[in-house]
């Protein structure tokens, strides 16, 4: 089966607006954390000091997704209470916490920052996935070459296998350097992402179309089967 992906820039409360309601299966997203991030080398994000344009969101998520599906939010312990009162208000109820254990200190002030965390909300009740994931996983580093804050395919791929299916439409409305989109396109899922930094926006979009060449290639016949 065909898919189509659709990469978008601009503001995702904005984007989110023009997309029909119940049109999406799976939400997953690694939103700016709020808490004023800059890496080692000075790089920062978008938005990450901007709570009202990144919380705006939740209302639009709970409209474009099916009834009864799932939403999947990596978020920092920080900036929990603004988040878990936007998506409370926005009708989401909290199915589950995943955390990440690393192997390596990212930050350290009041403690040594040695884990990462996702929330799994969900919008009425989904039926839930046949085997259910533990809540703790491995870390895998994506090294952050692409974007200040990438995260791993391994690490997304998972989740997209257990909380979507092959041909389901997954949505990450903070897509950066592509990392949903290309594992939801490994999986025989359509993705859509909506990225406001042109920059990542291109560079998602190559990430996709190198993927999409990879399906392709699998997809095609060996020349023995065409000669045949
Ligand atoms: C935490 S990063 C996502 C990184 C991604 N998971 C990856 O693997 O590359 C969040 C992204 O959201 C983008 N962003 C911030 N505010 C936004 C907004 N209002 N609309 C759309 N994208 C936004 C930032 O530019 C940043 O690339």
């Amino acid at each position: 089966m065909e898919h189509t992906h659709d990469i978008i820039c601009g503001d995702a409360a904005s984007v989110l607006d023009r997309l029909e309601g119940g049109s999406v299966d799976l939400v997953l997203t690694d939103a700016p954390y709020l808490c004023n991030y800059r890496d080692r080398t000075g790089r920062s994000l978008k938005g990450d000091n901007s709570p009202d344009m990144v919380l705006a969101v939740f209302p639009h998520l709970y409209r474009v997704l099916k009834d009864h599906s799932y939403c999947l939010l990596f978020c920092g312990w920080n900036a929990i209470p603004q988040f878990s009162a936007a998506w409370q208000e926005a009708g989401f109820q909290t199915a589950g916490h995943i955390v990440w254990r690393k192997s390596y200190t990212s930050s350290a002030r009041h403690l040594q920052y040695q884990h990462e965390s996702a929330w799994l909300l969900r919008k009425g009740n989904p039926t839930p996935p046949d085997k259910p994931l533990a809540d703790m996983q491995e870390w895998t580093y994506s090294g952050n070459r692409l974007h200040p804050t990438e995260k791993a395919v391994e690490v997304i791929a998972p989740l997209v296998r257990a909380f979507s299916k092959p041909g389901d439409v997954v949505l990450d409305p903070f897509l950066g350097s592509g990392t949903t989109a290309v594992a939801a396109a490994l999986n025989g899922r359509q993705a859509i992402g909506i990225e406001l930094e042109a920059r990542y926006c291109e560079l998602a979009k190559r990430r996709l179309a190198g993927v999409e060449r990879f399906v392709q290639k699998k997809r095609r016949p060996a020349p023995e089967k065409i000669a045949a």
